[in-house]
């Protein structure tokens, strides 16, 4: 195993009676690199990327991150964030505060959480969208606010579950070529970050090589 690696596992199984959702997957993500996993619907992407994130546990195997052993560390002690497929934006809460929640809880004071909010709706290309509701948003501009909720916590590992899933085609090809640039872009800053997607079917038929 690289001691550099954002992600190094080995041997994940999760069964869910006889059905082994995830069944002896290993991987290892090289620091700072962006990593999809395709995969029809129902293969087991979003099992292993809950057991990634620490929401469920394997039933064998084991988890590094950054050369750690994750498997006993509690979700919110992993430095990962996950974006979930089914991405629920606070619907009552602005697009800012949606954003800070994470940074709130860290009790980040109000001058850096809007510093930071500033900076991040920059870079998912939303800037000066903080005081908007999600309900004033398209599909494409919530996705991004969910992945901008996640990036300014600045985690070593980054997971996406099939992040561009509510797109339609043309979204769906500039989504990808703006996430690799973000990705890069996160990995050239303080602390690198991974970057995990799973793809289901509909993204396959439009992939790039
Ligand atoms: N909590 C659960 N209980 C029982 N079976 C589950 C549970 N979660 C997922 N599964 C099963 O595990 C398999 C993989 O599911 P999932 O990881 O959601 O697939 P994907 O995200 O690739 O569509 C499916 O057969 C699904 O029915
Ligand atoms: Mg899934």
């Amino acid at each position: 195993m690289g001691m550099d690696s954002d992600l190094f596992c080995e041997g994940l199984v999760r069964r869910f009676g006889s059905n082994a959702a995830v069944d002896h997957v290993s991987l290892d993500v090289p620091a700072g690199t962006f990593f999809s996993i395709l995969g029809p619907s129902g293969c087991g992407k979003t099992t292993l990327l809950r057991l990634l994130a620490g929401f469920d546990k394997p039933d064998q195997g084991d988890i590094h991150i950054r050369g750690q052993r994750m498997n006993d560390v509690p979700p919110n002690r992993r430095p990962v964030n996950m974006v979930f497929q089914h991405l629920a934006l606070f619907p009552t809460m602005t697009v800012g505060d949606n954003i800070a929640y994470g940074l709130k809880r860290r009790k980040m004071p109000l001058a850096e959480r809007r510093k930071r909010i500033a900076r991040v709706l920059e870079q998912v290309g939303l800037p000066g969208l903080e005081h908007r509701n999600p309900q004033e948003l398209s599909d494409g501009q919530r996705q991004r606010v969910a992945l901008a909720r996640c990036l300014v916590l600045e985690p070593t590992l980054l997971l996406l579950d099939e992040p561009l899933g509510a797109l339609d085609l043309k979204l769906r090809e500039q989504m990808k070529v703006e996430l690799k640039h973000l990705q890069k872009q996160f990995g050239t800053g303080l602390p690198p970050t991974g970057c995990l997607t799973v793809t289901g079917p509909s993204c396959m038929c439009a992939r790039n090589p």
